[in-house]
Order: structure tokens, then sequence, then C-alpha cells
């Protein structure tokens, strides 16, 4: 899967992935080892439509907070794990590897260097209004400050599964709970965990 547009790589990446349908409503928070005082604070995210759909369009919006200027290297790193319900009665959670060969950058349970690969989206794709009309950097350095969706709302994402092979494409329905860890060289950045579902229909 692969966004159309350059992708403000903390959020949007981790958002696009194979995340995903049927019962949950998208949620979201900190996660319970964040350490206090974190430099990326997540205010508020949203995603629509929700469930999300494979093949269509769907829309982030965020507002967050860094306290201060992030450069490379700046790693992220998704856990990505579908939610099982056996039985009604039973429910457990499947890792989802990461398909390096899947994507430019391999999707899944993958570590991305976000700064590589912001810089990669930009040379392809420039840096588009959604972007820059809110003032939100495309490349590192992400400069301490607040940053939001809110002015001229809702960041594209394009969930391409045509790359994903038709066995897998089958499975990918389903509710996902995903774990977003951002460090750098001096440590954790911020880490958020969130639930959604995805549905091909
Ligand atoms: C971030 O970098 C800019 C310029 O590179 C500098 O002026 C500013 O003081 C830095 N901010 C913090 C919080 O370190």
């Amino acid at each position: 899967m692969m966004t159309h547009q350059p992708a403000f790589c903390c959020f949007v990446l981790s958002l696009m992935l194979l995340i995903g349908g049927s019962e949950a409503k998208f949620s979201w928070k900190p996660c319970d080892d964040s350490p206090a005082g974190s430099a990326l604070n997540v205010l508020q995210l949203s995603l629509t439509p929700d469930p999300i759909q494979t093949d269509a369009f769907a829309y982030a919006d965020f507002e967050a907070g860094i306290t201060r200027n992030l450069t490379a290297p700046l790693t992220m790193s998704l856990e990505i794990n579908k939610i099982v319900h056996l039985f009604w009665l039973y429910k457990t959670e499947i890792s989802v590897p990461c398909m390096s060969w899947l994507g430019d950058y391999g999707i899944g349970s993958c570590t991305y260097e976000v700064c590589e690969m912001c810089d990669h989206f930009y040379q392809l794709y420039g840096c588009p209004a959604e972007y820059t009309d809110n003032g939100i950097p495309c490349t590192c350095p992400f400069r301490a400050g607040v940053y939001s969706s809110l002015v001229r709302p809702r960041i594209p994402v394009y969930l391409d599964t045509s790359s994903v092979p038709l066995v897998p494409n089958m499975f990918l329905n389903g509710d996902y709970r995903t774990t977003v860890r951002l460090s750098d060289s001096t440590g954790i950045v911020g880490c958020i965990e969130y639930e959604n579902s995805i549905t091909n229909i």
C-alpha cells in the first residue's frame, strides 16, 4: 500500500498499513509504557471513513505537539496485530509480519527511517497543499511546535492493495491494533496505540 501523496510520515504512514474490519471503531491512546514528558504529544487523531476501505481514499485529521526539534536518525517502528474473534467467545491477536517486499518500504510490523522515507516521497511527489497550507513539513527536521491538519482539514490517505497478493488480501478485512513508536538519538520521542477496522467491500 502507498499514498498517492507524500505523507507526514510520523502519522500517516502508520495509519495506512495493513491495519484493519468489522466491528472496532477507530480509537487511540498513548502507550501504557510511554515515558512521562515525551517530546511528541498527540492531542487529537481521527480517521474517516470508519472502517476505512481498501482501494479508496480515507482522510486523517490530527493535532500534535513536539517539544524539541526532531532530526535524523528518526526511527518509527510499527507493531501491527490483527484481532481475531474465535467463535464469538475468545479473542486473540496475531502479529502481522513485516512484508518487506511490498510497497517502497515494506508493509506490516516494520521499522522505518522517517527522514529518509520523507525525502523519498518528497522527491517523488513534492509537498502538496494539504501539508503546506497547514504548515506541516514534508521533510526533516520537524521543528518544535504544534502541528495540525485542522486549518484545512483532511490529509488524504489511499489504501492501495494492488500489490498485496490475492490470498492475503482476502484476510485484510478485520480489526487491528497497532503500536507506533517513534525514537531518535536521545531515546523515545513518543508512542501511541490505536485500533481500527479495514473493510474491502
Ligand atoms: C530548533 O531549531 C531552530 C533552528 O534550526 C532553532 O532556532 C530553535 O531554537 C530550535 N528549537 C529547539 C526547541 O531546540
